[in-house]
């Protein structure tokens, strides 16, 4: 099959339940391959590594998007200018706000916070299974986790969680490379709704801060020649409430499947014969919750030997590359003990995930406790994955615990 058929493939329901025979079928062809209407596809692990450190290829920025539907500025869940949608200084300028927020140790910080998180929620299973019925362990594991642990960071405490989970689906979703009216009106209506409730957030503390990250921010942003401007600072925030749970939610749920396929896994997690650590760094290389990004030149450039034009959408396969057989020996094996880990699933560069620490941290804390808890967890019917190409995961995954 020629790239563009493959490519094709992937974007059909079931080349995205798959993808991974059709990134194998493209990294036979190479690693950068133009499969024109100006597109280029980089399914190469060092190719897509090079671009991503290199400023110029930039994200989609408002001058990117103006090349193509002007109407774009009229679309809310378009129109948002955070850190995904911003190059050069003014990204430098928000990005450094936020890195000091995120620290490693700061971070880290956290351990006690989720283990306590952690015990409830088990406790919450424990007794939703009490009785033998099923349990859906997306929504009450991987989506209750990441989404409590974010909104707590964030200062959203008092917030319904069951229905950020819909609004930031309908965010998320204008991120998938084909995309209709209706996908974009729908997610115009979260944008406006999360904005509103950002909004007042950023209201309330004010008036009456407390000791979390929108009251840090708000001083920041309220300060004379402040770095940041009032919608910077909710659009930032959007991301960040987004960012903080879609990606994790997906990498717990893609965890609990290997686990329940794998042979051995299960058991080596319980009894520490494998360390939580290596076994996040190979589900993140083996199942990346974000599977594609893009770039663009403005100006024409070169990679690994094919001549790309200013304005050509460059599709970095993240998911493929992590899977390249030029840079991981046996990359469709899943091996927690491999040696030559490192995968591109945060992205690198600039832009690399401002999450990275709490997106390992969290799941290096559930998988063990998880195991330790319900030693006898299994699927209790087969498992819906989420449609859609970029986004990674499983919408629903019921499991018995005993
Ligand atoms: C397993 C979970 C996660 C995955 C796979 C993931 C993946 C990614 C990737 C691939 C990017 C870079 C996109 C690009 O360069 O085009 C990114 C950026 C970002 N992520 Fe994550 N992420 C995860 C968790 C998180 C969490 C927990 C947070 C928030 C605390 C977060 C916040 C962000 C932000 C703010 C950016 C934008 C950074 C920038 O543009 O400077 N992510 N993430």
């Amino acid at each position: 099959m020629r790239p563009e058929a493959i490519y094709e493939a992937l974007l059909e329901p079931e080349g995205a339940q798959d993808p991974y025979p059709l990134y194998a079928a493209l990294h036979a062809h190479g690693t950068v391959l133009a499969i024109g209407d100006g597109q280029v596809l980089v399914p190469g692990y060092h190719a897509a590594n090079s671009i991503l450190r290199d400023p110029r290829f930039r994200v989609d920025d408002a001058e990117i998007f103006d090349r193509g539907d002007v109407s774009w500025r009229e679309h809310p869940v378009l129109n948002a200018p955070n850190l995904l949608s911003l190059n050069g200084a003014g990204h430098d300028r928000i990005r450094s706000l936020m890195t000091r927020r995120f620290t490693r140790q700061r971070v880290q910080a956290l351990t006690q916070t989720i283990s306590a998180l952690l015990d409830r929620l088990l406790d919450a299973m424990a007794l939703a299974g009490s009785d033998g019925s099923s349990i859906d362990f997306i929504a009450e594991f991987a989506y209750a986790l990441p989404v409590t642990v974010i909104c707590g960071l964030i200062g959203a405490t008092d917030w319904n969680i069951t229905m950020l989970r819909g609004l930031s689906r309908r965010l998320s979703a204008v991120l998938e490379p084909e995309i209709d009216d209706d996908v974009i009106a729908e997610g115009d209506a979260a944008a406006i709704t999360l904005a509103d409730m950002f909004t007042e957030l950023v209201a309330d503390r004010r008036m009456r801060p407390r000791y979390d990250l929108v009251s840090e921010l708000v001083a920041i942003a309220d300060a004379p020649d402040a770095p940041i401007s009032q919608s910077e600072l909710i659009q930032n925030l959007i991301l960040l409430l987004v960012a903080g749970f879609e990606c994790s939610m997906n990498l717990l749920g893609s965890g609990l499947q290997i686990v329940f396929t794998e042979t051995g896994l299960g058991d080596g997690l319980r009894s520490g014969r494998i360390r939580p650590d290596a076994f996040v760094e190979e589900l993140l290389r083996y199942e990346a919750p974000v599977q594609d990004t893009s770039r663009h030149l403005t100006s024409p450039g070169e990679i690994d030997g094919i001549m790309v034009d200013s304005y050509d959408e460059i599709v970095l396969l993240l998911g493929a590359a992590n899977r390249d057989p030029r840079r991981f020996a046996e990359p469709d094996v899943f091996r927690p003990e491999r040696t030559d880990a490192g995968s591109l699933t945060f992205g690198a560069g600039t832009h690399f995930c401002l999450g990275a620490v709490l997106a390992r941290l969290e799941a290096e804390l559930a998988f063990p406790m998880l195991l330790q808890r319900f030693p006898g967890l299994v699927p209790a019917g087969p498992a819906d994955r989420r449609p859609g190409v970029t986004s990674r995961g499983f919408d629903r995954m019921p499991v018995s615990l005993s």
